[in-house]
C-alpha cells in the first residue's frame, strides 16, 4: 500500500505516531514560509503543512501544488493549536507536518474544483464526471447505493430468495416502452431487444422451480426522460410462487424495515394499504404524497345549484367541481401568484383556477359575489375551512379535474412546507383497474402489463364493463415517487387468452411475442406474482435527491446522451456492413 491511513481516519489519539497519505489537493494556501495543504479521498480531508525547515526542496515541490494534484505524503501526526482546530472536520484536531512529499501526478486546471459550495451547471459536470464524482454528495450517494445494495441481497438472501440473471439480449418484453434495439450479425435483418425488465424470464423462472428469485436487474427503456427517469436504471426484481398478494406485501414491508432500520436507525410504523379508486378519488393521483393531508373535496352538488356559470354548466355537461384548502395561505399568495398558478395548472388542461380567501365573515374572492351566504357557509363546512385559509377549484371534465389538482397539491405541499423534508412516508395502492381506454387509439390497453391477474369476482366485467376490472396488482409510493410495482400473475391460459383478447392481441401476435411464456404456462405453472423495486428512485428519495442522475455513476442527459463518452455515437462503415445495416439519415 502506498499509504498507512486514509485522509479522514487520524484523530487526537494518533498525535505522535508517523502516517502516510495519498490523496488529490483539495485546497492549498502558501504563506511564504508554510504551504498548509488540505489532501482530500473519499474518506474525509486532512491538513498537512509543509515547512521549509524540514526540508528546501520539499518546500519547493508543495509551493508548486494545485488543485486536484495527486500526491503523497509522510509526516508527523500532531494535535494543532486549540484556536486552530476544525471542529468541521473528523480529522480537524490535527495536522500532518511533512517529512516527504512525493508527487504522484499532475492534474490539469480542473474546470471546475470538487469542493465547490456552487457547483456548475449538469451539462459540464457530466462531461467531466471524473471530477465531478469527486464531489462529496455523489461520493456520498455511491456510498449509500453500494451500502442499500448490499442490505438489499442480505435481506432477500435471508429470506430464501436466490439472485438469478437473465439475458440482456433477449425478446421484446411488454412494459410498454419503446425497446432498445440490438442487430444480430449472425442473423442478418434480426435484432435482439434489451430488456424493459426481465418480467418474462423471472415468470419462467417460476415455471422451472425457483420459487424466490431475486436479481439486481438492469432494465433498458427508450422514452421520454424526467427528473426521475432514465433510459437505463436499475430494479430490485423480485417473483414469488405459492404465495398470495399479501405474502408478497409481507416480503416487502420486511425489507423495508429492514433497510430503514440498518440505514436510519429508524422503526417503520405500519404501511398503510390504500385502493387505487379511493386514492384517486383524495388526492387526484395514484402516487400521493402521504407526508400531509390537503385531500381533494368535491363540492359538486353545491356548485351545480350556484349562480357562478363556469361551475354549475360544468356539473350540467357530466363535469366535476373539485377543490383543495391551502391550510392559512391566504395571506402567502397573492393575486399575481395566483395568476402563476392559473397557469401552472394550465399546463395540465384545466381552464381556469378559481379560489377563496376564507375570512371571518365569509369567502373573499372576486367571484364570493355568485355564492348566496348559504353556499358560502356549506363550502366552508366541507372543507372544514377557518379563517386564513385559502381555497382552490378547478372545475372540469373528472380526469382533468384529478391531474390539476393533484399538481397543485403538490406544489403547494412543497411551497407551504406541509411536510417534513427528512422522512420518508410509505404506502401501497393497491386494485388498480386491469385495462384503462385509450381513446386515441380506440383500445384497451394494458395499465401495467399483460400478465397482471384480474381480481376473481371482477371476472364478469369482462363481457360488461372492462374498466370495472381490477388488477391484483400494487405500486410502492414513497413520498409522492412510485418506486415498486408488481402483481399477482395469471397462471391459467385461458384468462391469459381473455386478456390478450381484451387487448387486441390476437393468437398469431401473442404466439409470436410472448410464445415462450405462454408454451412454459402450458406445463404445470405454478400460481405466481412479484414485483420490481426502482432501486436508483429508492437512493434518490433516501437522500432526499429530487435528480435521479445524481444517484447514478454515469447517467444519461434529458436526451439520452452520455456526454463523458459520447454516446450514442457513429460506427465504421465496416461495422455496418457485416450487420448489413445501411440507413438514409
Ligand atoms: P414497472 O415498469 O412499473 O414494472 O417498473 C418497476 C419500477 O421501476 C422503476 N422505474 C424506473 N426508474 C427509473 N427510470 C425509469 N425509466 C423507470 N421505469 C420504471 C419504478 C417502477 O415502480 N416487470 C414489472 C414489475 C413486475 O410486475 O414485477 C415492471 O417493470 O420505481
Ligand atoms: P372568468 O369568468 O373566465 O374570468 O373566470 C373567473 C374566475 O374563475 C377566474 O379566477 C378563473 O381562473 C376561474 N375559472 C375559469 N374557468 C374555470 C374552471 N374551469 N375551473 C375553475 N376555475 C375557473
Amino acid at each position: 500500500m502506498l499509504r498507512t491511513h486514509t485522509c479522514g481516519e487520524l484523530r487526537d489519539k494518533d498525535a505522535g505516531s508517523t502516517a502516510t497519505l495519498c490523496g488529490w489537493v483539495d485546497t492549498w494556501r502558501d504563506f511564504g514560509g508554510l504551504v498548509f495543504l488540505d489532501l482530500r479521498d473519499r474518506y474525509g480531508i486532512t491538513q498537512v503543512v509543509v515547512n521549509p525547515d524540514h526540508g528546501q526542496e520539499m518546500h519547493d515541490l508543495a509551493r508548486t501544488l494545485r488543485s486536484e494534484d495527486v500526491i503523497q505524503v509522510t509526516g508527523n501526526v500532531a494535535m494543532r493549536p486549540d484556536d486552530m482546530a476544525n471542529p468541521n472536520l473528523a480529522t480537524g484536531e490535527i495536522d500532518v507536518k511533512a517529512t516527504e512529499l512525493k508527487l504522484l501526478n499532475r492534474s490539469k486546471t480542473p474546470p471546475f474544483e470538487p469542493g465547490t459550495n456552487d457547483p456548475p451547471g449538469e451539462e459540464l459536470r457530466l462531461r467531466h464526471r471524473f471530477i465531478d464524482l469527486r464531489r462529496h454528495s455523489l461520493q456520498e450517494a455511491m456510498i449509500l447505493r453500494h451500502r442499500f445494495t448490499k442490505l438489499v441481497r442480505d435481506y432477500f438472501d435471508q429470506q430464501g430468495f436466490l439472485d438469478i440473471e437473465t439475458p440482456i439480449l433477449g425478446r421484446s418484453t411488454p412494459e410498454g416502452a419503446r425497446d432498445y434495439l440490438v442487430p444480430s450479425r449472425v442473423h442478418p435483418g434480426c435484432f435482439y431487444a434489451l430488456p424493459q425488465s426481465p418480467q418474462i424470464y423471472k415468470q419462467i423462472l417460476m415455471v422451472a422451480g425457483f420459487d424466490r428469485y431475486m436479481q439486481i436487474a438492469r432494465c433498458f427503456r427508450d422514452e421520454d426522460l424526467r427528473a426521475d427517469r432514465q433510459p437505463e436504471f436499475t430494479q430490485i426484481d423480485v417473483e414469488m410462487a405459492f404465495v398470495s398478494r399479501d405474502d408478497i406485501l409481507e416480503t416487502v414491508d420486511g425489507l423495508i424495515r429492514y433497510v430503514m432500520q440498518e440505514l436510519r436507525g429508524e422503526t417503520v410504523p405500519e404501511i398503510p394499504r390504500l385502493n387505487h379508486a379511493d386514492v384517486m378519488e383524495k388526492y387526484g393521483s395514484d402516487k400521493p404524497d402521504l407526508r400531509y393531508g390537503m385531500e381533494l373535496v368535491d363540492i359538486g352538488e353545491i356548485a351545480g345549484g350556484c349562480g357562478f356559470g363556469v361551475f354549475s354548466k360544468t356539473i350540467e355537461s357530466g363535469g366535476r367541481v373539485r377543490g383543495l384548502n391551502a391550510p392559512q395561505a391566504a395571506e402567502k399568495y397573492s393575486r399575481k401568484m395566483i395568476d402563476e398558478l392559473t397557469e401552472f395548472v394550465g399546463e395540465y388542461q384545466a381552464k381556469g383556477l378559481a379560489f377563496f380567501r376564507v375570512a371571518e365573515e365569509g369567502l373573499d374572492s372576486p367571484i364570493a359575489k355568485f355564492f348566496s351566504a348559504e353556499e358560502q357557509q356549506a363550502i366552508i363546512t366541507k372543507f372544514e375551512a377557518r379563517p386564513g385559509d385559502l381555497l382552490f377549484f378547478v372545475a372540469d371534465k373528472p380526469v382533468v379535474t384529478s391531474a390539476a389538482l393533484a399538481a397543485l397539491r403538490s406544489r403547494l405541499g412543497k411551497e407551504l412546507e406541509l411536510y417534513d423534508p427528512d422522512q420518508l412516508h410509505f404506502s401501497w395502492v393497491l386494485n388498480f383497474p386491469l385495462v384503462t381506454y385509450n381513446e386515441e387509439e380506440g383500445r384497451w390497453d394494458a395499465e401495467h402489463h399483460p400478465f397482471c391477474s384480474p381480481v376473481e369476482e371482477d371476472v364478469p366485467c369482462f363481457e360488461t364493463d372492462p374498466s370495472k376490472i381490477r388488477a391484483e396488482s400494487y405500486d410502492l409510493v414513497i413520498n409522492g415517487y412510485e418506486s415498486a410495482s408488481g402483481s399477482i400473475r395469471i397462471h391459467d391460459p385461458a384468462v391469459q387468452q381473455k386478456v390478450f383478447d381484451l387487448l387486441g392481441i390476437n393468437a398469431d401476435e401473442a404466439e409470436r411475442r410472448f410464445g415462450f411464456l405462454l408454451e412454459s404456462l402450458r406445463y404445470g405453472a405454478p400460481p405466481h406474482g412479484g414485483l420490481a423495486l426502482g432501486l436508483d428512485r429508492w437512493v434518490m428519495l433516501l437522500l432526499g435527491f429530487d435528480n435521479i442522475r445524481d444517484v447514478i455513476a454515469f447517467p444519461k442527459t434529458q436526451k439520452a446522451s452520455d456526454l463523458l463518452s459520447g454516446a450514442p455515437s457513429e460506427v465504421d462503415g465496416r461495422q455496418l456492413r457485416e450487420l448489413k445495416i445501411k440507413h438514409d439519415r
